[in-house]
């Protein structure tokens, strides 16, 4: 079979560009601790990529029942303050290593560069990074209805910069990113631990270790 080229690489945010997903943990484990429930690492690794409001259903489990909307939504707005507080002084030091190098590599080979990210944060933490202007797209929770394992978000990025999803690569730390990239017919990239990013076609353990020319065919 006859391999398309590669034309996009589409990288999620959190976790991948730079280490918001510890502030994420952080900021659940807080509330998680003032709810009375066991909140750990292992956990988190199933609130990757996951909303907001799901990843507090995740968290609540059994006990979701017990809260209203307006509660949950009040227990999501303090997470979130939360965690803007911890990501208020991030600047371009918090890129992950190797996140620059790779972003730059994408640009010099002429490919177009994607961020689908489910945070309603993103652009924040992009602007923040200093990485804004190296993006021919970028799609977050504000315009999907549906996210991660579901494709759309992958699938918009692709539409939106011409590309057909075939011709794509997606980077992603999560479980659940790593099935949108799979549902949306794209290449994984799996960022962190070959054994829990089972599905990914390949896993590096960082950006550090990205070399574009291992996805060019
Ligand atoms: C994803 C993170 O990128 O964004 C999740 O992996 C997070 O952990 C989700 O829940 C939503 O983020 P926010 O900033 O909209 O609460
Ligand atoms: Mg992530």
């Amino acid at each position: 079979m006859i391999k398309p080229v590669l034309r996009a690489v589409i990288f999620d945010l959190d976790g991948v560009l730079t280490d918001t997903a510890h502030y994420h943990y952080l900021a659940w484990k807080r509330l998680a601790d003032s709810l009375g429930i066991a909140f750990d690492e292992a956990a988190n690794e199933h609130l990757k990529g996951i909303d907001r409001m799901g990843s507090l259903n995740l968290i609540l489990g059994e006990r979701a029942k017990q809260y209203s909307d307006a509660e949950k939504l009040a227990l999501a707005d303090d997470k979130n303050r939360h965690y803007q507080q911890l990501i208020a002084g991030i600047t371009p030091a918090d890129l992950l290593p190797g996140a620059l190098d790779a972003l730059h590599s994408v640009q010099a080979a002429g490919l177009k560069i994607g961020l689908a990210s489910v945070s309603k944060n993103a652009k924040a933490v992009v602007e923040r990074l200093g990485i804004m202007a190296l993006f021919d797209d970028i799609v977050d929770a504000a315009t999907i209805a549906k996210g991660k394992p579901d494709p759309e978000i992958f699938l918009a990025a692709a539409a939106h910069m011409q590309v057909v999803p075939t011709e794509c690569l997606g980077v992603e730390d999560a479980i659940a990113g790593v099935r949108a990239i799979k549902a949306a017919g794209m290449t994984v990239l799996g960022i962190g631990d070959p054994a829990v990013l089972r599905e990914a076609d390949r896993v590096i353990a960082g950006l550090h270790q990205f070399d574009l020319v291992d996805y060019l065919y």
